[in-house]
């Protein structure tokens, strides 16, 4: 095992995690799947996969860092070998890798966009009088060298943040920016169930109406599970190999996730009633978080300023989860192949530059490259999200459940010996070994049996 700076204070993984946790899953994505499965019902079923799937597999995550103080892959290798022969879901901490950077290239074209928000709310407060949402939003989609441009901006600062390393990188701001945004998100909540369309905002979000889902949807809520919680790309396994070793793995997850959850739901609450009061399509798709936002501004008579503040607050959490991002696939080059930190950042960024050029055209130049009507950022979100992603989950889960020698872990697992702790560990374990890879199993047959009725 090989030795690694860790957290001073608990406060440090927490800033951590959650600033992993939260960003655009939450602000961005969030709205846009809801909207596009129909409110309610997806809804119930995304709170149902958090706490069936995101939870084990968090803490699953968590303890593979926490007990090897290793990333990813050096992580699965060190358990599973634990007196056996090496094995072949160490393959998983590796695909979790390549997801990883995947996610990169297009998560940064999208924290990019929020860049040029905030840019724009800044001139439109400081410079050049009032913004127009609906322009903003339109020049960007129309220019992809715009886009590139800004995703350039954003990888440059996040290989800056990571190549300093962890401590210094991520610890700081999370803890001084997150409660302001919170109260922000708070106040603007207020102003838009002012609007008129919030009951059919609340009964489209808290209803569940079945006839809205269909063959995808169950794969898609336990996909943005995973997305929204940073499972599947090696993140929270940085995080918990710098864990201190006193720290409550189930303790801190529950914390992780009902934060997480909390904020999608008041982001839910802070959308949709704008969605309903504008006439606007709730399956709008990933651009309804850019339209909703100006929109709200105006109705309601709130100057730019306040434009600028969600904007910089949205970006800030794109940039610590950009960060949490990077530093995944970061500390394998680091851990595995020994490249200095600071050339492990420049080469990832490198990487994902490379890649994000196809998200970034994708509104414009590659308008016309279309899968099931979705365009190129959207099929990217979709093909990582609701198929690589619960792939890579099933193969963890099965490594940590079988694989793992299980006693090993308790200790880190249980924090004392009472009854109903070592229930937990119970539930935790069969969560893994049945839970969690039957119900991802299922999602995704009855998702290709949705396919194939289409295609036959
Ligand atoms: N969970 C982050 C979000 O919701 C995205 C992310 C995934 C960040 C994986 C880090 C690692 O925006």
């Amino acid at each position: 095992m090989n030795t690694r700076a860790g957290f001073t204070t608990r406060w440090g993984f927490y800033l951590a995690a959650v600033g992993s946790a939260l960003g655009l899953g939450n602000l961005w994505r969030f709205p846009y799947v809801v909207g596009e499965n129909g409110g309610g019902a997806f809804l119930l079923m995304y709170v149902v996969a958090t706490v069936l799937i995101g939870l084990p597999l968090l803490c699953a995550e968590l303890i593979l860092g926490k007990t090897t103080r290793q990333s990813a892959v050096g992580a699965l290798e060190v358990l599973t070998a634990q007196g056996r022969s090496k094995s072949s879901l160490v393959w998983f901490g590796k695909f979790s890798i390549v997801a990883s950077v995947l996610l990169l290239s297009y998560y940064t074209v999208v924290c990019g966009w929020v860049l040029h928000f905030c840019m724009q709310y800044f001139v439109g407060v400081f410079i050049d009088g009032p913004v127009q949402g609906a322009d903003i939003y339109l020049n960007l989609m129309t220019s992809g060298w715009l886009q590139l441009g800004l995703t350039s901006v954003h990888l440059i600062l996040c290989a800056a943040v990571v190549a300093k390393g962890v401590e210094r990188g991520l610890e700081r701001w999370v803890g001084i920016i997150m409660p302001i945004f919170v109260i922000f998100l708070l106040y603007l909540i207020f102003e838009s169930t002012q609007l008129s369309g919030t009951t059919e905002a609340i009964r489209f979000l808290f209803y569940p109406d079945f006839s809205k889902i269909d063959f995808g949807s169950a794969i898609k809520a336990i996909g943005h599970v995973l997305f929204t919680l940073s499972l599947g790309f090696g993140a929270m396994i940085v995080f918990g190999s710098y864990m201190k070793s006193t720290m409550n793995v189930p303790e801190a997850a529950i914390r992780v996730v009902a934060l997480d959850t909390v904020i999608s739901l008041c982001v839910g609450m802070l959308i949709f009633p704008i969605v309903f009061s504008g006439g606007i399509r709730p399956d709008t798709g990933p651009t309804i978080l850019f339209e909703t936002i100006p929109m709200l501004l105006s109705k309601v008579g709130l100057n730019d300023l306040f434009g600028l503040v969600f904007f910089l607050c949205a970006y800030l959490a794109g940039l610590g989860a950009s960060i949490g991002l990077m530093e995944a696939s970061v500390s394998v080059l680091v851990d595995r192949k020994k490249v200095a930190r600071s050339k492990s950042g420049i080469i990832i960024g490198l990487i994902a530059f490379s890649l994000c050029v196809v998200p970034a055209f994708s509104s414009n130049l590659l308008r016309s490259v279309q899968f099931s009507g979705m365009n190129l950022l959207h099929t990217f979100d979709n093909v990582l999200i609701n198929w690589i992603l619960p792939v890579i989950a099933i193969g963890i889960s099965l490594a940590v459940g079988y694989r793992v020698k299980l006693k090993n872990l308790r200790s880190d697992f249980i924090w004392d010996e009472r009854q109903t702790t070592m229930r937990l560990f119970g539930n935790w374990v069969f969560a893994l070994r049945w839970i969690v890879p039957t119900l991802i199993t299922i999602a995704l047959s009855i998702e290709m049996f949705g396919i194939l009725s289409r295609l036959l």
